[in-house]
């Protein structure tokens, strides 16, 4: 068990190791960002954005985990189409479900910037984009 746990604890450390560079925890946006998830849509999508939070329990669609958009699209973190899905410009699989559109409702719980309900800052919106970047597995 010991020896297990030295294995995993050494496999993190590799992979962090790997991802020093503007990554987790190492920027000021990712972490701007990682706030306005937790508010925003960690009910949902879940603490890191694994997929079904406590929100989700209710609901009759399950939010996807977030952490797989890249490796859904081929490798490539589909920045421009999580834009346009947080903003509901996109079509939507089940159009009732229960995904905020935040063009309306505005990143309204936190404003590291200043602003007012249904307002959604380009500064807080593009932190919580390099967030979402950089918890893709
Ligand atoms: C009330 C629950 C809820 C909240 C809050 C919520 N979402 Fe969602 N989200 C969903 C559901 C349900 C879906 C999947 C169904 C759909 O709408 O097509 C989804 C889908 C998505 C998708 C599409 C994923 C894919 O693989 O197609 C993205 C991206 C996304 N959400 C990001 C966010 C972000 C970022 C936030 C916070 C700003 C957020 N969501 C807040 C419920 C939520």
């Amino acid at each position: 068990m010991r020896h297990r746990l030295t294995a995993i604890a050494g496999l993190s450390c590799v992979l962090l190791s790997a991802c020093t560079e503007g990554q987790i925890g190492h920027s000021d946006a990712v972490r701007a960002g990682q706030r306005i998830y937790a508010k925003e849509c960690a009910a949902c999508h879940g603490a890191h954005g694994e997929g079904a939070g406590s929100a989700a329990l209710a609901l009759g669609t399950i939010p996807p985990d977030l952490t797989g958009l890249k490796q859904r699209n081929d490798g490539y973190f589909p920045r421009e189409f999580v834009r346009r899905f947080i903003m509901g410009r996109l079509e939507k699989d089940d159009p009732a479900s229960p995904m905020p559109d935040f063009s309306t409702v505005g990143l309204r719980h936190v404003y590291p910037d200043g602003g007012a309900d249904g307002e959604v800052l380009e500064t807080d919106f593009a932190n919580l984009l390099d967030y979402l970047e950089a918890i893709q597995e």
